[in-house]
């Protein structure tokens, strides 16, 4: 019998981490939805399972070392590895305020969700990652925070001003890097994907008008977009940053 592949996605109750869970699911793949509300997180795991789908809820606050700690060793003793690590888990708390403006607490508390939860949440899963034959790490990214973007004076983006938001992502872009190199020799693969502009909670009527050069997708449209990333082949890229298909710039 072949073994099932385990996916673990953080902030997977709602908006782009359900909507990845479930393409997972979708595919045989027993997943494992993060929520740092065990209720809402039940739920959603239910609503999937009622669509014939193996997850399991896993309480996961990703600013909480100790509930990173005992999700990790919930996974460790019932699933005994991972095979796919989505950190998708993040927010978005600073839109239109300017860099002068940001207060320092708002810019702590967004790298604690969007940069230190994802990295210490992988740090303690590549011992899981290692135990699987293909590990594959997927880190949900943004082109408004691509320093090619913000260095642009031409860029369709320019004016999406978010910036604890902004460089909490930059940094998170690296992290997928400095991991990339790490985890090479052993066949686990990492790169940052932009889902585009998706219509969740995080996302909807807010964005300044870019004329054409952006349009909004459903989670299910976006998902369909980004999946590949999970399921990458032995000679497909690590360390890279891809939007709708396409390698972007950082
Ligand atoms: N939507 C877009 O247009 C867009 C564009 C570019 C990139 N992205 C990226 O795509 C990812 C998903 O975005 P989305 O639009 O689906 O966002 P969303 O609808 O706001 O969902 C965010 C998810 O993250 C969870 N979360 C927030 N803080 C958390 C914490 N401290 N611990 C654990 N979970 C936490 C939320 O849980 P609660 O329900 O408990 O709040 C929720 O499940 C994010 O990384 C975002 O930056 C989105």
């Amino acid at each position: 019998m072949v073994e099932p592949k385990i996916a673990m996605v953080t902030g997977a109750n709602r908006g782009l981490g359900f909507e990845i869970s479930r393409q997972l699911g979708k595919k045989g793949i027993t997943v494992l939805m993060g929520a740092r509300n065990s209720e809402k997180g039940e739920q959603a795991a239910k609503t999937l399972r009622g669509e014939g789908l193996e997850t399991h809820a896993i309480a996961l606050e990703v600013t909480d070392s100790a509930s990173i700690a005992s999700a990790v060793e919930r996974i460790r003793s019932d699933f005994g590895k991972v095979d796919v690590l989505v950190n998708n888990a993040a927010v978005l708390l600073d839109i239109g305020i300017q860099p002068s403006d940001v207060k320092e607490e708002m810019l702590r508390s967004t790298f604690e969700v969007n940069f230190f939860g994802p990295y210490r949440l992988t740090q303690q899963l590549v011992p899981l990652l290692k135990k699987s034959r293909r590990g594959r790490i997927v880190n949900l990214g943004t082109q408004v925070a691509s320093l090619n973007q913000l260095a642009d004076p031409n860029s369709p983006l320019r004016e999406d001003i978010c910036p604890a938001y902004q460089t909490s992502k930059t940094a998170l872009n690296a992290m997928t890097l400095v991991f990339a190199k790490e985890l090479k020799e052993f066949g686990i693969k990492i790169n940052s994907v932009c889902p585009g502009w998706v219509m969740t909670d995080m996302r909807h009527d807010d964005l300044p008008d870019y004329g054409d050069a952006v349009r909004p997708m459903s989670p299910q449209e976006a998902v369909e977009k980004l999946i590949w990333l999970t399921e990458l082949p032995d000679d497909g890229p690590t360390g890279g940053f891809f939007s709708e298909g396409r390698s972007v710039p950082w």
